[in-house]
């Protein structure tokens, strides 16, 4: 079955979405939204002639102002601290006292021992109308920040997500500056276990607090996202009967029941949508058998299904799928259906992504926004990396969100 937007079994699932509260917006197609265009941010000035920048920032240049300087200085100490979740308490802690250096009021929010959110507004406003928040957690195994003459930065956490921390935190300081924020309008959320559990984004929800609006840092090569994928994962099992392998008529082999159903399972038309694409089903790990020569008695596999389409048309599509089949599924509790966001801000250029975030964790009915510097393509490998370019734009690309989120 194949299914739409234009569907009748995807108008079902916008019932379902709807019911949930969550908003199915008419969506463009990839590109450009109307507006100013590229480098069109208002915000500008302190980062070079054209106001973001240049081409190729370096040290010696003269787009090189002390903007950019103490804007690579920022990401730089960030990265410096090693930070693989659950070890997010040195950085947490450098940036507190960072932030309470710039007169932020900041508090240190536990998620577990050793493990803090950072919360940071101005004065003694914590209920502010905007939220920008991003994570401060990286990813094994730490690589060593190092900055390339030619403008590129390499090293773990360079683009996910400390280049979108320092670049938050420089474009709140450069309103402030101007005088174009004060108390009540912004605060900043920096939350551990993003790359594992959402543990640091779940427990954000006992601040009490609610926003008009939250904009969310994760590497989007500087494009306002549409919406990204949801998530739904589950455990497979065959279960076979040992034997000795020359006398296999003996026995059942659980290896050849999972190969089989996998691949039955990876060859499924999954439901996808127009804005997000197709779901797709890929089965990480695998494990079964106990020596060459015994029939397997017992084999298994994880998959996760990246979800363009409702999670639980998704499940029992699945459920269908292996019905007869000698395998039994085990569904992780935890998953999340597509996420819609916002984009109704000129001057950006907006793509739909495939990754999930810390979006779905925080509850409430504020707009979402989701932008940053870096490519994902290049975010959990080993050679991570940011330009100073990119960098900087993402400074000017928060301010002008930030501006769009204040009446
Ligand atoms: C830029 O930094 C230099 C050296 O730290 C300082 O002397 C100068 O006053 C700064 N310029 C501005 C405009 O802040
Ligand atoms: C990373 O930096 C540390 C400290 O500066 C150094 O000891 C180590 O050799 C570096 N590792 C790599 C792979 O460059
Ligand atoms: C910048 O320099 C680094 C290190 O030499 C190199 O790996 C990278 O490809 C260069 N990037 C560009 C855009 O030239
Ligand atoms: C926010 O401020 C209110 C009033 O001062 C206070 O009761 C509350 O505990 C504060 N919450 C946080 C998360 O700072
Ligand atoms: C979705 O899957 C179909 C085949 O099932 C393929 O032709 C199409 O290119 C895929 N679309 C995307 C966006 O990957
Ligand atoms: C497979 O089963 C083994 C033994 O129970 C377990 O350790 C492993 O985590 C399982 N792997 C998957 C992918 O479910
Ligand atoms: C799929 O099957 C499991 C039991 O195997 C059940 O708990 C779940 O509700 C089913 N899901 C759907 C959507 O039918």
């Amino acid at each position: 079955m194949k299914f739409s937007i234009a569907s009748p079994a995807f108008f079902l699932f916008s019932l379902i979405i709807a019911a949930n509260a969550v908003s199915v917006p008419v969506l463009p197609r990839e590109g450009k939204s109307k507006g100013r265009g590229k480098g069109g941010h208002r915000y500008g000035g302190e980062y070079g002639s054209d106001g973001v920048g240049g081409a190729r920032p370096a040290p010696d240049s003269e787009d090189w102002t002390n903007a950019t300087a103490a804007l690579i200085e920022l990401h730089k100490n960030l990265c410096e601290i090693p930070s693989i979740a659950p070890n997010e308490l040195a950085v947490g802690d450098w940036l507190a006292t960072y932030l309470r250096s710039k007169s932020f009021t900041v508090e240190k929010q536990e998620v577990a021992r050793n493990r803090n959110n950072i919360f940071a507004y101005l004065g003694n406003k914590n209920r502010t109308k905007t939220l920008v928040t991003s994570h401060i957690d990286v990813v094994p195994p730490y690589i060593n920040y190092t900055y390339h003459p030619n403008g590129t930065i390499t090293g773990r956490g360079t683009n996910d997500a400390k280049g979108c921390v320092a670049a938050q935190i420089k474009a709140v300081e450069g309103l402030l500056t101007k005088g174009l924020i004060g108390e009540g309008d912004v605060a900043m959320l920096f939350v551990v276990a993003e790359e594992t559990d959402g543990a640091g984004m779940i427990k954000a929800n006992d601040l009490g607090l609610t926003w008009d609006s939250v904009i969310f840092g994760e590497p989007t090569e500087l494009r306002l996202s549409l919406g990204h994928k949801g998530v739904l994962r589950f455990s497979i099992e065959a279960f076979g009967k040992a034997a000795h392998s020359g006398y296999p008529q003996f026995g059942i082999n659980a290896n050849e029941d999972l190969v089989e159903a996998l691949h039955i399972l990876s060859k499924m038309k999954l439901p996808g949508s127009d804005l997000l694409g197709n779901s797709t089903l890929n089965y990480g790990i695998m494990g079964g058998g106990t020596a060459p020569n015994i029939i397997s008695p017992y084999a298994n596999a994880s998959v996760a299904i990246r979800l363009a389409a409702d999670p639980l048309l998704v499940r029992a599509l699945v459920n269908e799928t292996v019905k007869d089949l000698p395998v039994t599924l085990t569904w992780f509790e935890r998953f999340y259906g597509p996420q819609y966001l916002d984009y109704d801000v000129e001057g950006f250029e907006t793509r739909a992504q495939a990754y999930g975030t810390d979006i779905p964790n925080l509850k409430g009915s504020h707009k979402r926004y989701l932008y940053g510097p870096g490519s994902i393509l290049t975010a959990h490998g080993n050679a991570e990396f940011v330009t100073v370019t990119d960098l900087v734009k993402s400074v000017e690309g928060y301010k002008a969100l930030i501006m769009h989120t204040l009446p």
